[in-house]
């Protein structure tokens, strides 16, 4: 238990620069911690709700005063004083919110105050951060396994995240067969720069998506995974050791019941046959959100279809929300969950999401957003609970490569 003796928030900017919230957390001992939140750019439908000021003489109305205040007034006039642990705090913020999406506060306000908060109390216990939050996810000490999740990295971009007309939006490269993150880091750092110079050479461009992968205006998303592959093994590496994930975000060019890609129109039936076929010709461990994010049923014969060979991974159809994880399981909609704290709104529902997954042997993939910044709380986060996976973007921007630095930390200390 600890008791908080001072809330303070202010706005900041993202990544992308736009507003977002930091948090800091005082306890009454003297310790202080801060916590920021990262958005979303290609948000789920059921996200919990993001609290933005509209006014659009400031930051074309993404301004976060309003959050801020509810930090500064509201919530620290309920909390300051009380004795609270991680669980009895955020369910105090759920309650004094009230509303069913955290739109009356803010999940923004709400999710800052509940990291910062969790990072003083471990600072307050002077243990690291993963090990606070493991104590809190493993009741049972002998559980408490701190594993390092297999990272997987942006490294070229389309959809809502880049200008460079490829319609799936995340182009993933998975460097499965390395013994620790910094080696499999420095792979990575090797490929991106094969891969740069066969762009370039191509005569492409190579500017950088949201998430610090590259951009080229390639003419098709599978002409992404032959230069992959080129680039995989002009770095030296093989296709065994150097993996592929796709993040494509279907529902961004889902449109009337069908999917909009360049100028193919394709059903549910065709987008499966289109998935199979690529996992065929190349080695594709994840495809994420490779149907509409209302559609059940369609994720259910992707997996059937495919489960058995690869990760299906459930993001904007499940939204870290325990009401549409549940519907996805009893569905058989998905294998693994994409896990963003900020989709939900709360430390404690976010592990409540992570627990039911695995109970149901569903594997967890922890996730940055596509704004973010120099937090690293999702490294922790996932070392703390054993995820199978995370992704924070290629490594080529700060507030990407923090995260992977902070893992590279955590091996060191658990070594
Ligand atoms: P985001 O997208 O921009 O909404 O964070 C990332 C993702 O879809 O995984
Ligand atoms: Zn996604």
């Amino acid at each position: 238990m600890a008791i908080i003796s001072k809330l303070e928030a202010k706005e900041i900017l993202d990544s992308r620069g736009n507003p977002t919230v930091q948090a800091s957390c005082r306890l009454q001992d003297g310790t202080i911690e801060i916590a920021s939140v990262p958005s979303g750019v290609s948000t789920g439908k059921y996200e919990a709700f993001e609290l933005r000021d509209n006014d659009m003489n400031r930051y074309r109305g993404k301004g976060v005063e309003r959050a801020v205040g509810n930090i500064n007034g509201e919530i620290s006039e309920f909390l300051v004083g009380k004795e609270l642990d991680q669980n009895t705090l955020d369910e105090a913020l759920i309650n004094l919110d009230g509303t069913k999406n955290k739109q009356r506060l803010g999940a923004n306000a709400i999710l800052a105050v509940s990291l910062a908060f969790a990072r003083a109390s471990a600072k307050e216990k002077g243990i690291p951060l993963f090990k606070y939050l493991a104590n809190i996810y493993f009741k049972n000490e002998n559980e408490r396994m701190y594993k390092i999740p297999q990272p997987v990295f942006n490294t070229i971009e389309g959809g809502k995240h880049s200008d460079s007309g490829l319609s799936f939006q995340e182009f993933l490269l998975v460097p499965q067969e390395f013994e620790n993150i910094k080696i499999k880091l420095e792979v990575i750092k090797k490929i991106f720069i094969s891969l740069k110079d066969l762009l370039v050479k191509d005569g492409y461009e190579v500017n950088l998506g949201d998430e610090g992968g590259f951009s080229p205006k390639l003419s098709s998303d599978e002409k992404v995974l032959e230069y992959f592959n080129m680039a995989i093994s002009s770095a030296g590496y093989n296709a065994d050791q150097v993996k592929i994930g796709l993040d494509v975000a279907a529902t961004t060019f889902f449109k009337d019941g069908l999917y909009l890609i360049k100028e193919n129109k394709l059903n549910t039936r065709e987008m499966i046959e289109m998935y199979k076929k690529l996992c065929e010709q190349y080695k594709i461990i994840s495809i994420e959100d490779g149907l509409n994010e209302e559609d059940f049923a369609g994720f259910a014969e992707m997996n059937k279809a495919l489960g058995q060979m690869i990760n299906i991974v459930g993001d904007d159809i499940t939204v870290t929300n325990i009401d549409l994880i549940k519907n996805a399981i009893n569905n058989k909609s998905i294998n693994t969950l994409l896990i963003k704290p900020n989709q939900i709104g709360t430390l404690s529902e976010t592990m409540q999401a992570i627990r039911l997954a695995k109970e149901n042997n569903i594997k967890t993939f922890i996730s940055h957003r596509g704004g973010e910044t120099e937090d690293t709380f999702v490294a922790d986060l996932a070392v703390a609970v054993g995820a199978d996976f995370i992704k924070a973007g290629g490594p080529t921007k700060p507030e990407r490569i923090v995260k992977y630095h902070r893992l590279i930390e955590i091996e060191e200390l658990i070594k």
